[in-house]
């Protein structure tokens, strides 16, 4: 892995690149990296799943990004399209971001004990814990206030990406730029229901052999405090 920005350097350590930010918020809520992938035209799946953009360096910023979070945030959408399972470190939680709580309770991923739902106060009963905030919709910010984490790393999709960035939480942006024209009708890495300017500022752009970059941003306003 290479480093073009900020200043170039041949064989850049993932996990330390993606460390040396320090990711704490005055306000006590956690830190919240989002982490996708997507292709040159833009595309953020082929045929539904996002494994198909995906390659070595991706997995190894992936991991990086795992290392660094208390908790993992993923939208419903996500889990039921790629089939999400545990997390591989011992005590990480992964919440799941749900409106209708139809998911598959007996899945790996809920059967591990390491998920739990972020979910609205009037959705239905669910077999597992729950953080409940919001009418009709979840309230993130009241829901992300109620976690116990210091970062938390969203991994899409971008219904909840579109979600977090209208709500203003998102501080980090990890995008991993796969060489891939995809065409169809895969959307963006965030969709939601107003347009949302924000400024953010690039921290580095990685590169590997595989033509594969590696964008880091964080919100602009992290700069100026
Ligand atoms: N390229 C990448 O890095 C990447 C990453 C992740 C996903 N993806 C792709 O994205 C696609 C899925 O997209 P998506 O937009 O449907 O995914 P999503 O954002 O993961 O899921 C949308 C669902 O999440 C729940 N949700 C999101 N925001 C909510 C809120 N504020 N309040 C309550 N519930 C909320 C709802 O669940 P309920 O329907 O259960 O109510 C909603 O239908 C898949 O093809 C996947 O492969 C790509």
């Amino acid at each position: 892995m290479r480093r073009l920005l900020p200043e170039y350097e041949t064989d850049v350590d993932v996990t330390a690149a993606y460390e040396d930010v320090r990711r704490r918020r005055s306000d006590g809520r956690p830190w919240i990296v989002v982490n996708m992938i997507s292709s040159l035209d833009g595309a953020v799946a082929i045929g539904q799943r996002s494994g198909g953009l995906g390659g070595t360096g991706d997995r190894q910023v992936f991991s990086a990004l795992r290392a660094l979070a208390d908790v993992i945030l993923v939208g419903a959408g996500t889990v039921r399209a790629e089939r999400y399972g545990p997390p591989q470190r011992k005590g990480q939680r992964i919440g799941v971001v749900t409106r209708g709580a139809n998911l598959d309770w007996s899945s790996p991923l809920f059967a591990s004990g390491a998920a739990f739902v972020v979910t609205t106060v009037d959705a239905p009963d669910v077999p597992v814990d729950a953080v409940r905030a919001g009418r009709g919709g979840v309230d993130l910010g009241a829901a992300v206030a109620q976690l116990d984490a210091s970062v938390l790393l969203c991994e899409g999709g971008p219904s909840l990406n579109g979600d977090l960035l209208t709500a203003g939480l998102i501080d980090e942006w990890c995008l991993t730029l796969s060489p891939k024209l995809v065409g169809g009708g895969a959307g963006r890495a965030t969709v939601g229901a107003a347009e949302c300017p924000t400024e953010f500022r690039l921290t580095h752009l990685l590169a590997d052999d595989d033509a594969y970059l590696y964008i880091r941003a964080l919100r602009a306003d992290h700069f100026d405090s």
